[in-house]
């Protein structure tokens, strides 16, 4: 017996794709606002909006005569004949919205049109009443209560407020980066999220993300043809750890598309480790008759006619946008390896040019010795804490190891210690070490006491996007026994007071940002959320290769080193230590 199913059941069967969370109910009114050419959008939400969602423009607004069709299914004014949709130029085309959500929730509507009097419609239980007279209000209010009220698994499966709000942040965020020259609000709870006038994009990038943003972009515009590629793509400085900042907009439309965010991924190279996302918001003009935008209700994929020739400009473009940073980059290269190259020359040309190694050697003792001059240099509570190690290191001999002969102690290469020992000799990375050593020593202070603080002579602000702010209060207090000393100044943001006597000062905003990132992102991976965390700061405050060590500070590291539980495994697996016996090296020199 096959039946035609009621209308009520269809629209609620739709729901099921359309409808997936408060916030896909936001993208589907914020999109109709849009498309009613409205250049100022209020967004309320409730409890995250299970409780209520309300979205107000003032676009060109339904006329009391329509209002009844806006939420009858496939009812719409957007496309009329078959050649429509293989043209769309609107974000909603499917006539399906309005009437999905109306069946899952109790839905209100107001609307007036120029000057006419207003109208109001309100739906129950997928039932529209009568049309009533309302007052005139330049646009179009919905609103929205009780959420998937009549769908009871559904609303078994919504997040908590807090977890549907940040999706809602998301969801207007991506939507504000498209329209930078609309004004948008987001009240959630009475609280104001957003408050944005129609501006510049870059202006919005800072407001909508964060407000170092505009500083690190680089700008993107290029036409090819029918093709035409505008926005902005983030130097190194935006680089995060975790996916989530790039905005691929298709004719304005967000979408996703994993084949073009290769393309921009591509194009910056080497610059990229696996792992690491650039940010990135580029608008691709395309002829709306070049992409399929009809894949899926949500329309959030699409599928391009000519994808690849889409890649390739793409791809172009960005390597272009990017042109200055790949250019100084091998630049980089080159100057860090001269010093061997030019020591290579001289030892040929010794006899024709002898003053020219000395040269080399004397810029190096400079900077070195400017260094060590500088009394902020090496502190002294470091210098301190490694005189112990040592000597507690003489009294408890350890096994496994030799002792460590640190007063015969290199840098090579700015990355690696070479130290001598009785049985040969260590090769230690630089970094690693430093990093085993952070990690236990955090992972103590979780335990007992905190770690050391350097309070900051000025003391920075650093503002979040809500949702980031949230996160970044479950990791407060352990960000504290580290050694940061921070305080909460608004709703959004922290004041930085002091941080942890081991980390250059300067870099305490991209440590917090990157400790968020991956926190979020790596949390599972780790048997604990302490250990985590632990790892993450020790990687980000640990010195870098690159970095210049004088020989005290490498005594203190390999000294501090070999009082770890681990010296020999980072906290990411990766090894610290390479020994070679002078066994071995005999045998290579073939001393037998
Ligand atoms: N904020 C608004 N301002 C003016 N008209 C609106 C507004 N919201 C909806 N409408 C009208 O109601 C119709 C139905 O909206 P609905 O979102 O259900 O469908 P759609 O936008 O045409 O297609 P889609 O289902 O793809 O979103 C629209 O075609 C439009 O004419
Ligand atoms: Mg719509």
């Amino acid at each position: 017996m096959i039946k035609a199913l009621s209308e009520d059941l269809r629209n609620k069967i739709s729901a099921g794709e359309v409808v997936e969370n408060p916030a896909s109910v936001i993208k589907e009114l914020v999109e109709n606002s849009l498309d009613a050419g409205s250049n100022d959008i209020n967004i309320i939400v409730e409890k995250g909006g299970h409780q209520t969602i309300q979205v107000r423009d003032n676009g060109i607004g339904i006329s009391s005569e329509d209002l009844p069709a806006s939420i009858m299914r496939f009812h719409t004014s957007k496309i009329a004949s078959l050649t429509d949709l293989f043209s769309i130029n609107t974000l909603g085309f499917r006539g399906e919205a309005l009437a999905s959500i109306a069946s899952v929730s109790e839905m209100k509507i107001i609307s007036s049109v120029g000057e006419n009097e207003g109208a109001s419609l309100l739906i129950l239980d997928g039932k529209s009443g009568d049309v009533e007279p309302a007052p005139k209000i330049n646009g179009t209010e919905i609103t929205i209560r009780n959420l998937f009220y009549n769908t009871p698994v559904r609303k078994k499966f919504l997040k908590t407020p807090r977890t549907e709000l940040r999706k809602i942040v998301d969801v207007v965020r991506r939507y504000g980066l498209s329209y930078p020259e609309v004004a948008f609000k987001l009240i959630a709870d009475e609280r104001q999220v957003f408050n944005l006038s129609g501006e510049k994009l870059e202006d919005r990038i800072d407001n909508l993300l964060d407000p170092t943003y505009s500083r690190n972009l680089l700008p993107l515009n290029i036409t090819k043809g029918d093709y035409s590629f505008s926005g902005f793509i983030g130097n190194l400085n935006l680089i995060r750890s975790r996916p989530g900042e790039q905005y691929l907009l298709l004719n304005r439309r967000f979408i996703k598309d994993r084949l073009m965010n290769r393309a921009v991924y591509n194009a910056y190279e080497s610059l990229l480790k696996r792992g690491e996302y650039p940010f990135f918001v580029i608008n691709l003009v395309l002829p709306y008759d070049q992409a399929d935008v009809n894949v899926h209700p949500m329309k959030l994929e699409v599928r391009f006619k000519d994808e690849w020739r889409v890649f390739n400009v793409l791809k172009n473009t960005v390597t272009e946008a990017l042109g200055s940073i790949l250019n100084t980059a091998p630049g980089f290269n080159i100057s860090f390896e001269s010093p061997s190259n030019s020591k290579e020359e001289n030892f040929f040309n010794m006899s024709d040019n002898p003053s020219n190694e000395n040269i080399s050697l004397d810029l190096e003792k400079d900077t070195i010795q400017s260094k060590i001059s500088d009394p902020g240099y090496i502190s002294n509570s470091n210098l301190q804490r490694a005189r112990q190690y040592a000597s507690q290191l003489a009294e408890s001999p350890l096994q496994n190891v030799d002792s460590i002969s640190t007063e015969n102690i290199w840098q090579v290469h700015k990355k690696y210690i070479i130290s001598e020992i009785n049985s040969g000799l260590v090769i230690i990375d630089q970094h690693v070490a430093h990093e085993r050593v952070l990690y236990e020593e955090a992972l103590e202070a979780f335990e007992s006491t905190s770690m050391a603080s350097q309070t900051l002579l000025f003391p920075e602000k650093i503002a979040f996007s809500p949702d980031d702010f949230d996160s970044l209060l479950d990791v407060l207090p352990y960000l504290e026994k580290i050694g940061f000393k921070i305080k909460k100044q608004d709703q959004t943001s922290i004041r930085i007071d002091a941080i942890p006597s081991e980390m250059a000062i300067g870099n305490e905003r991209n440590v917090i940002r990157e400790i968020l990132d991956n926190f979020l992102k790596e949390q599972k991976k780790y048997s604990s959320f302490q250990e985590g965390l632990a790892a993450m700061f020790a990687c980000k405050a640990a010195i870098k290769a690159g970095d210049i060590l004088v020989k005290e500070e490498m005594q203190e590291l390999v000294n501090r080193l070999f009082l770890t539980k681990h010296p020999y495994y980072c906290p990411h697996g990766r090894p610290i230590i390479v020994q070679m016996s002078l066994n071995e090296l005999d045998g290579r020199f073939e001393r037998h």
